[in-house]
This record gives C-alpha cells, sequence and structure tokens, in this order.
C-alpha cells in the first residue's frame, strides 16, 4: 500500500531519515509537509506509534486527476467503501485545497462523503453515519489544482504531535516532532550529553529522552478501527514494540530562568516517564558545556519583547562562543538578531514553518 505521512513544514528531509529507519522503506517527499512511503499494515502501526517527527499516517486509497465536483464525486462513489468501514463506525471527510477552483473545501467534504454514503449503501443496503465532531475514522482528500488524493487517516482525531505528557502548559511551547527533528539535527546521540539551556516546559529534554528509551506515542491510534486490518497480528507487534522499552537515566539536562517552567518541566517529565535533570540558570552566564546543545529561545512574540530579545539573543551567542561544545542547533523566528561570531561557524539553515510562523533552524559547530 502507498502510505503518506504529514510532517513539519521544512523537515521532510529528517521524516523520511526516520521512515527508512523504523520500516526499512524508502520515503520521498510528496510536497512540504507530506511524504509518501509504501508499506503494509505493521509499517501503519509502526509509523503511529514509533515516530517521532510525523503528525499523521495516511493509507492512501486514490490519487487522480480531475476536473470538476461532479467528477470527484463519481470518483469517490466508485471505490468500495465497505471493504474500509465496518458499518458500525461513524466518518468524517477533511479536505484541503490548493489552487484556484470554482468550489472550497467544505463543497469537496459535502460531495465526497456523499459519494461515500452512496457508494456504502449501493455495497450493503446500509447508511454509514457522518460525525463531523468526533469520528470514529477520518477520510482526508487534498486537492491540487486538477489532480486529488484521497487517504485513509490512521491516526485520527488528535495529531502524533499532542503527547499526553503535556500536563503543564507552556506559554510558547515547542511542537514535540519539531523538537525531534531539531535533535536529529544535532547528531545528538544517547551516548552524548544533551543540555536545552532555555528549556521552557522541557520539550527538547522529554523529547531526547523518549527517543532514546524506545517510548512510543499515546497507542489510542484511528487505525485500532480499521477492522480490514489484522488486529491481532497489530497486538502482537505492539507487544513487541512494548518489549523494548528502556528506564535509562542519560546525560539529559534542561535548564530555565523561570522557576514556574523548571516545576512544570518536572512535571512533564515524570509524566513521560523519562529522567531529566533541571535547573534553574541564566543561560547567558552559565557554562554551556555539554557535547550538544539544542534550544528555542524566545521569539519575542509570545515570550519576552523585540529588544530584550536582541539583548539576550546577544549574550547568550557571546555565551556560546566561550563555552565547550561539539555541535549546537537553534531555532528561532528573528535569525536576524543573532549575532555572527568569528568562532562559531554555521553549517546548516534551514527554514521552517512553526504553525503559521516562519522559523529558522541554525546548526553551528565550533571553528
Ligand atoms: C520559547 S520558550 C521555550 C519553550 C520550550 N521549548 C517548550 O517547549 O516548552 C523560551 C524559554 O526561554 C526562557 N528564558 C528566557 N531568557 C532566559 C535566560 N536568560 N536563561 C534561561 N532561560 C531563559 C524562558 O523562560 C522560556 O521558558
Amino acid at each position: 500500500m502507498e502510505i503518506l505521512a504529514t510532517t513539519v513544514w521544512g523537515m521532510e528531509r529528517l521524516s523520511m531519515e526516520e521512515v527508512k529507519e523504523l520500516t526499512g522503506r524508502a520515503a520521498e517527499m510528496e510536497h512540504k509537509g507530506l511524504i509518501r512511503t509504501s508499506g503494509n499494515e505493521e509499517d501503519l502501526l509502526v509509523l503511529n506509534h514509533l515516530s517521532r517527527s510525523l503528525h499523521r499516517i495516511l493509507m492512501l486509497i486514490m490519487r487522480d486527476e480531475f476536473s470538476s465536483l461532479s467528477e470527484l464525486y463519481d470518483k469517490a462513489r466508485a471505490i468500495d467503501f465497505s471493504s474500509y468501514l465496518a458499518p458500525e463506525l461513524s466518518f468524517a471527510v477533511r479536505a484541503e485545497r490548493i489552487g484556484s477552483h470554482n468550489f472550497r473545501s467544505m463543497d469537496i467534504e459535502r460531495e465526497v462523503g456523499q459519494a461515500v454514503i452512496d457508494s456504502y449503501r449501493s455495497a450493503t443496503g446500509f447508511r454509514l453515519r457522518v460525525n463531523l465532531d468526533d469520528p470514529d475514522v477520518i477520510i482526508r482528500v487534498e486537492v491540487r489544482h486538477n489532480t486529488f488524493w484521497l487517504a485513509l487517516d490512521t491516526t485520527g482525531k488528535d495529531s502524533l504531535y499532542k503527547r499526553s505528557y503535556r500536563v503543564y502548559k507552556h506559554p510558547a511551547p515547542l511542537n514535540p516532532c519539531l523538537a525531534h527533528c531539531l535533535l536529529r539535527l544535532s547528531k545528538w546521540t544517547g551516548s552524548k550529553s544533551l543540555l536545552d539551556p532555555m528549556c521552557g516546559s522541557g520539550t527538547i529534554c522529554i523529547e531526547a529522552a523518549r527517543w532514546a528509551n524506545g517510548i512510543p506515542n499515546r497507542g489510542d491510534y484511528a487505525l485500532w478501527h480499521l477492522t480490514f486490518l489484522n488486529h491481532q497480528r497489530l497486538k502482537h507487534l505492539l507487544v513487541a514494540m512494548e518489549s523494548v522499552i528502556r528506564h535509562e537515566k542519560l546525560k539529559i539536562r534542561g535548564c530555565d530562568i523561570s522557576d514556574k517552567h523548571i516545576e512544570g518541566a518536572r512535571r512533564n517529565t515524570e509524566r513521560a516517564g523519562v529522567m531529566v535533570d533541571y535547573f534553574r540558570c541564566d543561560a547567558t552566564k552559565i557554562p554551556l558545556d555539554s557535547d550538544v546543545i539544542v534550544c528555542n529561545p524566545p521569539y519575542g512574540l509570545r515570550v519576552g519583547s523585540r529588544r530584550k530579545v536582541k539583548r539576550l539573543y546577544a549574550a547568550f551567542i557571546e555565551n556560546l562562543a566561550r563555552s565547550d561544545w561539539e555541535r549546537a542547533v537553534l531555532i528561532t523566528s528573528n535569525p536576524q538578531l543573532m549575532p555572527v561570531k568569528s568562532n562559531l561557524v554555521e553549517v546548516q539553515r534551514l527554514a521552517v514553518m512553526y504553525g503559521n510562523l516562519p522559523c529558522t533552524v541554525l546548526v553551528m559547530e565550533r571553528a
């Protein structure tokens, strides 16, 4: 089967690398924020359960061209949805549209939704239930100009980036999937020491510890509603994945200037079932001595003003330049406020979108 996976805009290469590691299968970029790979039902579970950079795992049903909404209806109507959905399940269609059309995403959802109902009724005599708020299964449609794809969302209502450990809510939290991508860029492995000197609620440290210990995602994936999959085989695989979870304490440290955030990071870390050392610090003053530094400083939007952020960046980069580390990865929406230092070499610069906010990831090494 063809599998599509949504990911952080700008981090597709790292997600493709992750897919290859988890399933052994090559992945390619479909477009920004979306990659594709091939696989079987076990791969659907592996990617939902163990991927850290992916948002959603979709099982492709159809990919085609079309020229009008009624043609889209006809193509969707030709799919036998009774082979995918059991009659007791509710469904919803969610559509995204890119290009200039004389219809809206809502119209796509309505037409394809009707096509699903009609196809199901003609195959089984049964009218499938629509539930727009809390469907058991989401059918995703993406229209790009005159092409479309239609897929079953095997992840479900909540994207994989919603991690269940977030009991403390920071005002400017990092997307955990993006945090994972920063860790990949940092070349951190469990044997190296890691420091996040502005850790907030601890996302980067927690993601590192979860990754190194093989701790999986939530488990409540929509694929458990898809009865055409072999659940007995999937449950065996689940047991095998759970059996390799470790609970090792690694050299991971996080610090923040705020006691409140440190306390919150500790709560999140405990909930995540991992161990991280936290302490209060001023990241412009403590020695940043660690093999790897990964950091998400304030952008001056939700936390701190632009002027303060400029001063903070200047002092932080000074401190970075005099500290002892191998590789540092920083993410900011204000890279122009980061001063250049002669003994810091920028080895990579990536553009990413964090929600609607364009951000830059800077990867640095020492000269
Ligand atoms: C964008 S937030 C980090 C959010 C974090 N990545 C998360 O997911 O929760 C930036 C953090 O930097 C901290 N901070 C600001 N100035 C600092 C300084 N001089 N030293 C240490 N931490 C600082 C803030 O308290 C804030 O929690």
